[in-house]
């Protein structure tokens, strides 16, 4: 007995021994706020220094004496990069480094539906997890402000209602595995050519009310633990290091607790790095995608300058410990958390979630007689045509720019979709770009041909005479001046000779489908000529699969645009007031976004003349909907209430299929001048046919409100308003006045 009493003492004691022993930062029960306290006091000055600067293109130190991981960051935003050399961009040659490439986030924005979003950051999360990532350098929700815009096809679009919805769900989801999700690019980086030099300048409400919506939704709603600098300059100063964007709004008034990472070579300047809200230094010396000096790490802004700054005491160690504090607040929120699952990589749910996405983004454009779905028991040939068909989009585009396990291109995915049910025959038709390699990643695909344009285009239409169908797929790619980092496109119109090619197409067969890879609005010279139209996007791994099936009508497209299909450059605000400066320049050069608020279908709305080729919100199904007359709850609203807006919506077609439900605000009278009306909900609903649903939406102030630049606050005036139901920006269903009391 005595012995049972003394060894139960000496287990109890030594476990409150080991109890009182466990630092707090360590002590995962103890408040978040209080670990990141004790951990800072135990740091010296130049571990300090050491966390907010890079040690590697994508890393920078933790502190092993304490057991604080490194941090390892990944490019982002649509599948994990591979692994690159300690100080080069070219990846390292690993041979398990291999992705999930998930469809590009223009598709994610074209699904309209949140939980597609979801599923995408969990995946993209465990795959960044199981990688060992600390941060994930994605989403994108810069602004669609010009089709030129060579990384459009990273972002959600032009609409901040729509980027604020899609966003949340991405950020949630990659964040439940541990892993940081930063968004970028913090703020106004809306082109690529000249994006190192360009001063923004920009009116209060287009800041507040365009550009910074999906940004300050991903942080207060989405808790984003981190975000990304941008290259470009605002109000003078560049956005790695800017007073207002990062001080006094994401710090200052959304209250953010997260780190700022800049941009990879965003950083100009110790001094302002210092003050203006950056907290960790990644790239300097590079302009993102090239090399700039070996080894500099000790040589950065916040590295070297930045200790000898303080010890010789022209700086205090303030905004030093406000860095630190954040990127200890990582480090507890990732690697540091006990509870952070494990990942996976490369499994069947990720390619199964690749794929989904995939269907649910593809929008059908046109679809004249019912063309498609291609009913395979009365097609006997197919004639596959068009580079986009064969050529692989994963590698290439920048910095999102991937290794693959494997890639199904459109011809592979419909070949195997065909089966032995029809011929399947294919040509080139167009030679666009050829090459195949980005950092080392090489695609393996010999592309390379000499013919003619005369041959090529002979081929073609030889091909396309003899099938019942013809299916072209082409449209833009990854190369420079198409989708892709740091180029803008020269153009609206398709490259390569593609519109004769199209047309050429059509008058040798009429069933011709065309399919468009794109992450941007190209402009369709041919569209009268051709009875069907799929936007299908850089759609990742499943590709093909994800074509196929909707070529095939085994899913009933439900992609809607997130931004509009000009029918002219000039019809965009950006072209038509200006300004885009599309040169590149040796010094600042400032760039004013004369359209204000005049975004995308705020401009097209407001021109009333002008029809775009494709609106905002648009895309077709193979089913067909009705709508009832929308109707409110009540007439009335007082400032702090809400009315609730009901329609019912009905499947009238033979198939299931999902419509986007979409509510739109119109502001009938007020101080300030306003869109006509601006997207304030949406709501994809499933119906079978002959289903009917009824869909509401729960109307606040904060649809109503505008951005007051006098007062610098956000203002629902009371008066007159109209709700409206629509099917696309231009397609409207319903409209029910209500008042502001
Ligand atoms: C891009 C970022 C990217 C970073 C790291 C930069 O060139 O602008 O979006 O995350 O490189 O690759």
């Amino acid at each position: 007995m005595k012995v049972k009493i003394f060894l139960l003492g000496l287990v109890l004691s030594t476990a409150s021994l080991l109890a009182q022993q466990k630092p707090v930062y360590l002590d995962a029960t103890k408040p978040l706020e209080e670990r990141v306290e004790d951990a800072l006091g135990r740091l010296t000055l130049k571990e300090k220094i050491a966390m907010v600067h890079a040690q590697s293109k994508f890393s920078s130190p933790g502190v092993p004496r304490l057991g604080i991981p490194d941090f390892w960051m990944t490019d982002g935003p649509h599948g994990i990069r591979p692994e690159v050399l300690w100080d080069e961009w070219d990846q390292a040659g690993w041979t398990n480094d291999s992705c999930v490439a998930f469809p590009a986030l223009t598709c994610l924005a074209a699904t309209w539906n949140p939980e597609m979003s979801r599923l995408y950051g969990k995946s993209i999360g465990e795959e960044a997890r199981y990688r060992n990532k600390t941060v994930l350098l994605g989403p994108g929700v810069n602004i669609y402000r010009t089709p030129l815009n060579g990384r459009n096809f990273e972002y959600m679009g032009e609409d901040p209602y729509l980027s604020s919805q899609m966003v949340v769900p991405y950020v949630q989801g990659v964040q439940q595995n541990g892993v940081a999700a930063c968004v970028k690019h913090f703020a106004l980086n809306n082109q690529e050519v000249n994006r190192h030099a360009t001063n923004v300048i920009v009116d209060d409400r287009a800041l507040y009310e365009i550009y910074l919506p999906a940004f300050k939704a991903a942080v207060q709603q989405g808790k984003a633990w981190a975000i990304m600098g941008s290259y470009n300059l605002y109000k003078g100063q560049h956005c790695c290091h800017n007073q207002y964007l990062l001080n006094d709004i994401l710090k200052g008034e959304w209250g953010f607790d997260g780190v700022v990472v800049s941009d990879w070579g965003g950083v100009h300047d110790t001094e302002q790095a210092i003050t203006n809200g950056l907290d960790m230094e990644f790239g300097s010396w590079t302009n993102g995608l090239s090399n700039g000096s070996s080894n500099a790490y000790d040589s950065y802004y916040l590295a070297q300058p930045y200790l000898q700054l303080i010890q010789s005491g022209k700086v205090g160690t303030k905004e030093l410990d406000d860095k630190v504090r954040r990127i200890l607040r990582l480090a507890f929120r990732t690697t540091m958390d006990t509870d952070r699952p494990f990942g996976s990589m490369l499994s069947p749910a990720h390619y199964e979630a690749a794929r989904r996405i995939g269907e649910e983004g593809i929008v059908l454009l046109k679809n004249k007689n019912a063309v498609l779905p291609l009913d395979l028991a009365r097609v006997k040939r197919i004639a596959v045509i068009g580079e986009n068909a064969v050529k692989m989009m994963t590698v290439g585009g920048g910095s999102s720019s991937l290794k693959v396990q494997h890639e199904i291109s459109p011809l592979d995915g419909i070949k195997e979709r065909v089966g032995d049910r029809a011929e399947v025959v294919y040509a080139r038709g167009y030679v666009g770009d050829a090459s195949g390699e980005y950092n080392g990643v090489v695609t393996g695909q010999n592309l390379k041909d000499d013919r003619s344009v005369e041959e090529l285009t002979d081929e073609a239409v030889k091909v396309a005479s003899t099938a019942d169908y013809v299916i072209f797929i082409g449209g833009l790619n990854k190369s420079p001046h198409q989708d892709c980092e740091d180029s803008d496109r020269k153009g609206l119109g398709l490259p390569y000779g593609q519109d004769e090619l199209i047309s050429a197409l059509a008058k040798a067969n009429k069933n011709l489908i065309v399919v468009n890879i794109s992450g941007n609005a190209v402009a369709m010279s041919w569209i009268e000529q051709v009875p069907a139209v799929l936007q299908d996007w850089y759609l990742g791994s499943e590709a093909g699969h994800a074509l196929a099936a909707v070529l095939m009508g085994d899913v009933n497209p439900s992609g809607r645009l997130p931004f509009t299909f000009p029918a002219r450059l000039e019809d965009v605000a950006a072209h038509q007031l200006g300004e885009y400066i599309g040169t590149v320049s040796k010094e600042i050069v400032n760039e004013k976004y004369n359209e204000g608020i005049f975004v995308g279908y705020r401009w097209t709305d407001k021109q009333k003349k002008v029809k775009p080729l494709f609106p905002f919100g648009y895309g077709l199904s193979y089913t067909t909907f009705a709508y009832e007359k929308p109707v409110l709850d009540k007439k009335e609203m007082s400032p702090d209430g809400q009315i609730t807006l009901t329609v019912k919506v009905k499947n009238t077609g033979a198939r299931e299929g999902q419509e986007v439900v979409q509510l739109y605000i119109s502001d009938k009278k007020s101080s300030l001048p306003r869109p006509i009306k601006e997207l304030k909900g949406f709501k994809k609903v499933k119906l079978a046919p002959g289903e009917e649903k009824a869909v509401s939406f729960t109307i606040d102030k904060s649809a109503l409100s505008y951005f007051d630049d006098h007062q610098h606050a956000w203002v629902a005036e009371p008066g007159k308003f109209e709700a409206i139901v629509a099917a696309s920006a231009t397609d409207i269903k319903g409209v029910v006045p209500f008042e502001l009391k």
